[in-house]
């Protein structure tokens, strides 16, 4: 499904198997355990909790609308753009830049859609306001073909969805929004868009299976916790996911939110990054090699695209060269490797068999896992995001002062 090698990681000579020993990692392994035992983290029991029949009725629409932000849409982006990438019918509103919002909403037909409304605390302003445009599109139309599923637990949104007696679905309290792809919040709109959420979770399962090793050099997702946390103790401290796979922009941002958001508290954290191969051999190389060196990088690769085709380099002098264009992207992906490990840049490769649902559902629990391992090494709360509140409070009170607040 996919394998994970860090051999470049040890290579340059800054860690070795004695540092990882010296780790405590079998205590980050029996906190977690605990925690996802007794339930006061919920992202491992969905995925083999969740009752997919509940799903069923949600296909058969045009378009499918998603509304959210952060967690509560990040995943579903992940998923939906590394699977179906060529396809046209999901709109993604994740953001209140009226410009990115205004022009999806002229676009899109409602009356042909099935819109997601997705926010676990039902109060999130940007979710609020882009659902509030939708409302009032839809109360100018005659009558509304579309449907409107709410997926939230409280607030604002919940009050509304009641209100209207639109269908809502919930999300488990202890799974929060960075952790939330396995829940209605990620499954509910991939199901939508025809992708099959069964294969994601069993591709999670399977992951989880893996993870489950007390053995770290059987799990992927404790060792590369342990390896980043120890090159962090060594100043290299921004992490970059170099993804070969173009499809897998989105998921970059998904790694950085639930890498940032959760790690990033009480003076500690790992700064993530994203980069795409080959295209940033050509921009940001330069700095990984040379730059200053804070950096560990992670390889995303796979051993089959989806689409390939046979190039032939016929103006060399002497030779002929023909391969496929995959064989390109997989030379110029080692060539890197192999360049950064010359250069002391540590490096680890995760490479999925293809890009599917099951490889996809894979790559986003062990990493689920990876940040729940280093939760307890960093010692801090990967669950919730008190410096987050802070911005969100004073942002409705600029609101209430920038607008005709009280005036009606
Ligand atoms: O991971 C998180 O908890 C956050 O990123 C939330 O998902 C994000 O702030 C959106 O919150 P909500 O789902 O309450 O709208």
């Amino acid at each position: 499904m996919l394998s994970y090698d860090y051999k470049n990681a040890l290579n340059i000579g800054e860690i070795s198997f004695e540092d990882i020993n010296k780790v405590d990692f079998a205590n980050a392994y029996s906190k977690l355990m605990e925690k996802l035992d007794n339930g006061a983290v919920g992202f491992r029991d969905v995925i083999y909790n969740e009752n997919l029949d509940k799903y069923k009725f949600l296909n058969g629409y045009k378009n499918v609308v998603v509304v959210g932000m952060g967690g509560s849409i990040l995943g579903t982006m992940a998923i939906y753009y590394a699977i179906s990438a060529f396809k046209n019918n999901a709109y993604f509103i994740d953001n209140s830049d009226p410009e990115k919002t205004l022009s999806i909403l002229k676009k899109v037909d409602l009356n042909e859609s099935i819109i997601y409304i997705i926010s676990k605390s039902g109060n999130t302003l940007e979710t609020l306001v882009n659902y509030y445009l939708i409302k009032k599109r839809i109360e100018k139309l005659n009558s509304f073909e579309g449907k409107i599923v709410f997926i939230t637990n409280g607030g604002k949104l919940k009050r509304e969805a009641e209100k209207n007696n639109y269908e809502i679905l919930s999300i488990p309290e202890n799974v929060p929004g960075r952790f939330s792809v396995f829940t209605a919040v990620g499954l509910a709109p991939l199901c939508s868009l025809g992708i099959d959420i069964s294969k994601i979770l069993k591709g999670a399962r399977e992951m989880d299976k893996i993870c489950q090793n007390e053995d770290i050099l059987k799990n992927p997702a404790l060792l590369n916790g342990v390896i980043h946390y120890l090159y962090d103790k060594k100043g290299k401290d921004i992490s970059v996911v170099m993804s070969y796979i173009e499809s897998l922009k989105c998921f970059g941002e998904w790694y950085i939110q639930l890498i940032g958001e959760s790690l990033g508290k009480e003076g500690n954290g790992l700064t993530p990054l994203l980069s795409i191969g080959a295209k940033d051999q050509h921009s940001l190389l330069q700095l990984y090699m040379d730059g200053k060196k804070d950096k560990i990088i992670t390889f995303i690769t796979t051993k089959n695209y989806r689409l390939d085709e046979e190039i032939v380099f016929d103006d060399l002098n002497d030779e002929e060269i023909s391969c496929m264009l995959s064989d390109i992207i997989k030379c110029e992906q080692e060539a890197t490797e192999i360049a950064l490990t010359n250069n002391g840049v540590p490096n680890v490769k995760i490479t999925l068999d293809e890009i599917n649902e099951m490889t996809m559902g894979a790559l986003l629990y062990m990493y689920e896992m990876q940040v729940g391992f280093m939760g307890e090494l960093y010692n801090v709360n990967s669950y919730n995001q008190p410096a987050v509140e802070e911005e969100k409070k004073i942002c409705w009170e600029l609101i209430k002062k920038c607008g005709n607040y009280g005036n009606k």
